[in-house]
């Protein structure tokens, strides 16, 4: 039986295929369905964190589940996504056909009580246009869509620093967020690691995807009035309570 937690867990979405989630969102009045956009590093981790706390909305990211793949014995994955973990590990964006795979299997999840907070997807056109049929088929639709905006070196400074938990997947910087106890989880104590994409050649290559492929989609959602952008300068909390205005005066 589910068990009713303030804080969603993303066992349907990590997982995939028949996996449910244990427990289901406390004391949502509306379920909010976010997309978070902006560069790699930008802090859309960062900030779906707070938001999922804030609004019970489940976080949903993509590269979350690329990097769950990864935590599996070889034998366990499918060819699909062994190539794709190739794809990540260089920087490049996974093609949109194994992507959309993995989203579709999951298409359960835009149904969340709780709402969601898209991190990392869509990515390209051809994803978002994915996207609105799959949501459509849910019978939901999206509420709005983040712009996180940052100038690049301040972007590279963060990505650098990064350190991730190899278990609950939160999100430290060894300057800006640094965890309690050095190398240790606030949350779960399980140990921090860093991203083998956050190597300076690796970054290279995600920041040209980016500018390529995923920055033509603010264009795409501002032409359907959604878009909603947001300076990303500043403390998380500050650009945490930055969001929340800007979507109050949408
Ligand atoms: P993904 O996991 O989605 O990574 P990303 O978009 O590259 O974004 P990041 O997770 O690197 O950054 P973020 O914006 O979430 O920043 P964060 O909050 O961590 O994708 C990884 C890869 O998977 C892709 O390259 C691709 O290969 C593949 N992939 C995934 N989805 C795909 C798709 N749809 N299509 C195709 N391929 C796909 O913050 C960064 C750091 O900064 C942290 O250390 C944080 O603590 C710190 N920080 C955050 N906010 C602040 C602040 N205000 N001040 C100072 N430091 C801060």
């Amino acid at each position: 039986m589910a068990i009713k937690q303030d804080k969603p867990d993303r066992t349907a979405w990590l997982k995939g295929g028949k996996a449910q989630c244990e427990v289901v969102p406390a004391g949502v009045t509306r379920p909010r369905r976010l997309v978070l956009l902006g560069a790699p590093g930008v802090g859309k981790g960062t900030q779906a964190e707070l938001l999922s706390e804030r609004l019970g909305a489940c976080h949903l990211s993509t590269g979350d589940v690329f990097r769950a793949a990864k935590m599996l014995d070889e034998c366990e994955r499918t060819p699909a996504m062994a190539q794709a973990l190739d794809y990540m590990r260089r920087g490049e964006l996974v093609p949109d056909e194994t992507v959309l795979g993995l989203v579709t299997e999951r298409e359960g999840c835009f149904r969340c009580q709780g709402g969601f907070l898209l991190d990392g997807f869509p990515r390209t056109v051809a994803q978002a246009e994915a996207l609105e049929k799959l949501l459509a088929g849910q019978g939901v639709k999206l509420e709005a869509v983040l712009s996180y905006e940052l100038p690049l070196e301040k972007i590279v400074a963060r990505l650098s620093g990064r350190r991730t938990c190899s278990v609950c997947k939160a999100v430290f910087h060894i300057e800006a967020r640094p965890p309690k106890v050095d190398g240790v989880c606030d949350h779960c104590g399980a140990g921090l690691y860093q991203r083998e994409d956050d190597r300076p050649e690796s970054i290279r290559v995600r920041m040209d995807a980016y500018a390529k492929s995923t920055s033509p989609l603010a264009e795409f959602y501002r032409r359907q009035g959604i878009l909603v952008p947001v300076l990303a300068e500043g403390t998380p909390e500050e650009i945490f309570e930055r969001t929340l205005v800007a979507m109050q005066h949408r």
